[in-house]
């Protein structure tokens, strides 16, 4: 596996807070099939790279936060162009554990220990470039969203920034301690500045100031019984979040859990977890090729 410690003159990142792996691989399956109702841009995505290729060239995919790989196993194969794939990640840990694509359009995968803020200098390409994410953007500060709003404005990449957090989560049956553990989830989502549940429109909103435009598409979780492992976790990590914003939840969160785990067991309960993807091709010709 090849990997890149990027441009020396960045000194290795510093990950306060990293994601387990063990995250990413539970909820890989849940991303790719919410993703299906981006499948028509990602069309879209690959005309546009396609018209702009020369002889011989392949596309360069940027994939920001690409932790163990979930990003590249499913739209590697969807764009149907040569690609060259930068995955970057501040986390060695994640990229050394992250899978490989087998996806034949591929030529190369280079893994690259770094930050958001070496995107200027991956974007120079004269192959046509995708900047890509999934689950990144509401991890980030508002410093680091502009710079990567301006980065794709003047290297007029295309880009599908997916799976961003907005925030909507509805468990039905409802309870009533939903919305207090909502809460305290979302402030712990945006503490110390971080983007967190207003990520997507932030990050369209920078776009469009910079002149891009933009689509959002819809790419929600609809969870249920059938996922019980994926849903036990995702609640589980959203109480100790909660708890961790507004230690005085601690017991009635605690409870929350127990009561939610009840209804997983007896199939009675589902959730829907709100995301979206954020996209830009930079000319609107791609749309009317593709049909
Ligand atoms: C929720 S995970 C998503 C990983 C992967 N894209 C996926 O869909 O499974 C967020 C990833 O972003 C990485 N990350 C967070 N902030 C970052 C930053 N500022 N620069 C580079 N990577 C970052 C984390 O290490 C983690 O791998």
């Amino acid at each position: 596996m090849e990997r890149d410690s990027g441009n020396s003159s960045h000194s290795t990142p510093v990950v306060t807070r990293p994601v387990a792996a063990d995250w990413l691989g539970l909820r890989r399956a849940a991303d790719h099939e919410a993703r299906q109702n981006a499948a028509p841009v990602i069309k879209r995505i690959s005309s546009w790279l396609d018209e702009r290729l020369n002889a011989g060239q392949a596309a360069v995919v940027i994939d920001l936060g690409a932790g163990t790989g979930s990003n590249q196993a499913w739209l590697a194969p969807r764009l149907t162009v040569p690609q060259q794939w930068i995955l970057v990640d501040h986390d060695a840990g994640l990229l050394d554990a992250s899978t490989a694509t087998d996806a034949q359009q591929v030529r190369s995968t280079t893994r690259m220990v770094g930050t958001v803020h070496q995107l200027p200098e991956l974007v120079g390409s004269e192959a046509p470039t995708l900047v890509t994410c999934a689950a990144l953007l509401d991890l980030l500060s508002p410093q680091e969203a502009t710079l990567i709003a301006q980065t794709i404005a003047s290297s007029q990449a295309a880009a599908l920034l997916s799976l961003t957090v907005t925030g909507h989560v509805s468990l039905t049956p409802e309870d009533p301690v939903d919305h207090q553990v909502a809460a305290a989830f979302d402030a712990h989502q945006r503490r110390e500045d971080l983007l967190g549940p207003d990520a997507a429109e932030t990050v369209a909103g920078l776009l469009r100031e910079n002149g891009v435009d933009v689509e959002v598409v819809e790419t929600d979780w609809v969870l249920d019984a059938a996922q019980p492992e994926l849903v036990e976790r995702y609640l589980t990590d959203r109480a100790n979040a909660a708890v961790e914003q507004n230690p005085d939840l601690a017991e009635a969160a605690q409870q929350w859990v127990q009561r939610r785990r009840v209804q997983l067991q007896h199939g009675d309960l589902s959730v829907r977890v709100g995301h979206q993807d954020v996209v830009c091709i930079p000319e609107a010709q791609a749309a009317l090729s593709a049909g």
